[in-house]
């Protein structure tokens, strides 16, 4: 048995081509060459299978300890094959602060065919079984959400719907297979955007779904196919090479994380810090049962009197931009750019107010990164 970080590196052994290449090749075929009419042929035609996006898919089924990996060309059709395994009339308990993208696919396309969902705080375990009906089939949900990274179980949710006989399905974009695996705390079917962390620089748009059962992937196999949503081999080869360089980089993020946050709660223009590897709140005794790490994502307030916008704007290294899990630094308000489709009145329900900013850490020196938000925090004053 190898460790997990040799896995990322190494992957499957290459021995389908005839040049000895270390990676596997690019293959931009969009179709292949039938030897006899009725032959049995492993590739047929590049939607259905490509042998770079499978291998992409067999690097991530291993590193999550699952049955067989999907790759999509973006998360959000990640999630969209993921729910139209579903039929018309199946209800679904979802988390009341998944992704905005996510929540508008359920509310306007989803709901459109008569998928019925429940939003709920999944941290609420008592809120998650009050929403459970008879023709519910899933829980769906983010184990760190965003922005407030609020926790969830996968291991108490996973024993709920075990209970109900309903699937468990974790969008895990936030954590990745390094700092924690659903699947092996009882999840059915885990999500990446894999955009984020997987890709890591920012240069390509992905999805990937791994299912833990033969039975579900075949299932998601259908909609891949069906509906078409498919990674291009280019991008293929980006997540696969990603992936490689993903324990170094989540270390970086993570001991970068810890220093912003020991900074941030020591300064006085800052009036909380949200972070799951805070010791003593809620979140942390949750997360500290399931993960190898608290992620790299940081949220914070400013004073009420402190200018958000001046203060992002102000930063001369830290990006000004949405998304996040990338080697730069990337910073945003959520109440004006990655949430700003919800109501003042809803953003407010989850706990979004104007004095709160996200930032995703990424693997800069942390004395630069601590320079420039110092720097900027003092220019509001
Ligand atoms: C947690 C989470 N899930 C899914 C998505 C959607 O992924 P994509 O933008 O790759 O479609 C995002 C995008 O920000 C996300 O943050």
């Amino acid at each position: 048995m190898i460790d997990f970080d040799t896995k990322l590196v190494h992957g499957r052994s290459q021995n389908d081509n005839t040049t000895g290449a270390v990676n596997v090749p690019i293959y931009n075929s969009s179709t292949y060459i039938f030897p006899k009419v009725d032959a049995k042929v492993r590739w047929d035609y590049a939607r259905s299978g490509n042998p770079t996006r499978n291998y992409l898919e067999d690097q991530i089924a291993e590193l999550e300890g699952g049955y067989q990996g999907f790759a999509f060309s973006s998360g959000l059709a990640a999630i969209h094959s993921v729910f139209s395994i579903f039929s018309p009339g199946d209800h679904i308990v979802i988390g009341d602060t998944v992704y905005g993208g996510t929540f508008r696919l359920v509310n306007q396309f989803f709901k459109r065919w008569k998928l019925e969902f429940t939003a709920v705080n999944t941290q609420d375990l008592a809120a998650v079984k009050k929403a459970i009906k008879p023709n519910t089939k899933a829980i769906y949900f983010e184990t760190f959400s965003n922005p407030l990274l609020r926790v969830t179980s996968v291991r108490k949710i996973s024993k709920i719907a075990k209970k109900y006989n309903l699937l468990t399905i974790v969008d895990n974009t936030f954590l990745t297979p390094y700092l924690q695996q659903p699947l092996k705390l009882g999840a059915d079917i885990v999500i990446h955007s894999a955009t984020k962390y997987l890709g890591g620089h920012s240069d390509v748009i992905a999805g990937i779904v791994v299912t833990k059962t033969k039975e579900l992937a075949e299932r998601v196999y259908f909609n891949q196919n069906g509906i078409g949503a498919v990674l291009s081999p280019e991008s293929s080869n980006l997540i696969r090479r990603g992936i490689q360089t993903l324990a170094v980089r989540m270390d970086r993020h993570l001991s970068n994380t810890q220093k912003i946050v020991n900074f941030l709660q020591n300064r006085p223009e800052i009036k909380k810090v949200y972070y799951p590897g805070l010791v003593g709140t809620k979140d942390y005794e949750i997360a500290k049962q399931e993960v190898n790490g608290y992620g790299a994502i940081v949220s914070f307030e400013l004073q009420d009197n402190l200018d958000t916008t001046k203060f992002v704007e102000n930063l001369k290294l830290i990006q000004l931009a949405v998304s996040l899990g990338a080697v730069e630094s990337l910073i945003e308000l959520p109440y004006k750019m990655t949430h700003a489709e919800l109501s003042r009145k809803e953003q407010k329900k989850i706990g979004i107010t104007a004095q709160l900013i996200r930032l995703s850490v990424g693997i800069e020196s942390p004395d630069d990164l601590i320079k420039d938000l110092r720097h900027s925090l003092e220019s509001l004053n």
